[in-house]
């Protein structure tokens, strides 16, 4: 099958937009350099203009055989498999490449492990633990590959490109949880200084009052200064798809 790497001249001349083949992607990504952080699972990737996921997608594919080689149970590659999907990261400018960027990098990761833990450990492709994992695995996908503009760390609404570190926790009581912690991209850039970096708590939510139009002059409306922030609860990596909250400073 022949690949499409240009999807107009228009796109080309607006964005830049060309795709880079799967022979070159491979070229590059066996550079002899390279080879260390595509071994390490926790080695850090960012794609500033993902595209498609040209390289993303062979990274993951090249991360989870790592992750395949060095898991003596399911319940270690299904961590592993997770741990080297929570490295990847991507900026994408436009719409409809971001959507193709999400969707490519679900289909990779749940044939690739689907694959694995049926093969490997003789796991159903249906089972809880399986679903569970694809579940945290797109909510980590959709976290990490950023709908926005890399030049100017700005989403379209103009607000701050956010990105989340999925911080591993040391191991207690033979289980290992992950803190899921937001940054701004500037402050991702500026790591270096620790004075820089902030740490962005988000509402992952805001509760619906059904009663408001019924009391909306006995009391005043809550400024939103003082809405409650919410941190991530810290969970197994394989149950960040639940993305539990609690409130701060209380
Ligand atoms: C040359 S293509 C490369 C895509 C992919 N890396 C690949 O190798 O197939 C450049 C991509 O960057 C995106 N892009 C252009 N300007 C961007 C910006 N300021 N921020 C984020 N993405 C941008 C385009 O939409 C396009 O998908």
């Amino acid at each position: 099958m022949t690949e499409q790497l240009i999807k107009s001249k228009k796109r080309v001349q607006q964005h830049g937009e060309v795709f880079t083949p799967k022979k070159i992607v491979n070229l590059m990504l066996n550079q002899a350099e390279l080879q260390e952080n595509l071994r390490d699972l926790s080695s850090t990737f960012l794609e500033p203009s993902a595209g498609e996921g040209a390289f993303l997608t062979e990274i993951l594919r090249r991360k989870l055989k790592i992750a395949r080689q060095i898991s003596a149970s399911r319940d270690e590659y299904d961590e592993n498999a997770l741990i080297a999907l929570s490295s990847l990261y991507g900026i994408e400018l436009l719409e409809d490449n971001i959507e193709l960027l999400v969707m490519n990098m679900i289909i990779t990761f749940s044939n690739e492990y689907t694959q694995t833990v049926m093969a490997d450990f003789t796991a159903k492709a249906d089972d809880g633990i399986t679903r569970h994992v694809i579940d945290s695995a797109k909510t980590i996908i959709r976290a990490n590959m950023v709908h926005g503009n890399a030049l100017t760390h700005l989403d379209d609404r103009g607000e701050s490109l956010l990105f989340s570190e999925w911080q591993l926790l040391p191991i207690k009581r033979g289980v290992r949880k992950v803190q899921r912690i937001l940054y701004t991209f500037d402050a991702v850039l500026d790591q270096g200084n620790a004075e820089a970096t902030v740490q962005i708590e988000q509402p992952a939510y805001e509760a619906i009052d059904l009663f408001a139009d019924l009391f909306e002059d006995d009391e005043p409306k809550q400024p939103k200064s003082e809405k409650p922030l919410v941190q991530y609860v810290p969970v197994k990596l394989t149950e960040v798809y639940k993305e539990l909250v609690e409130t701060i400073g209380e």
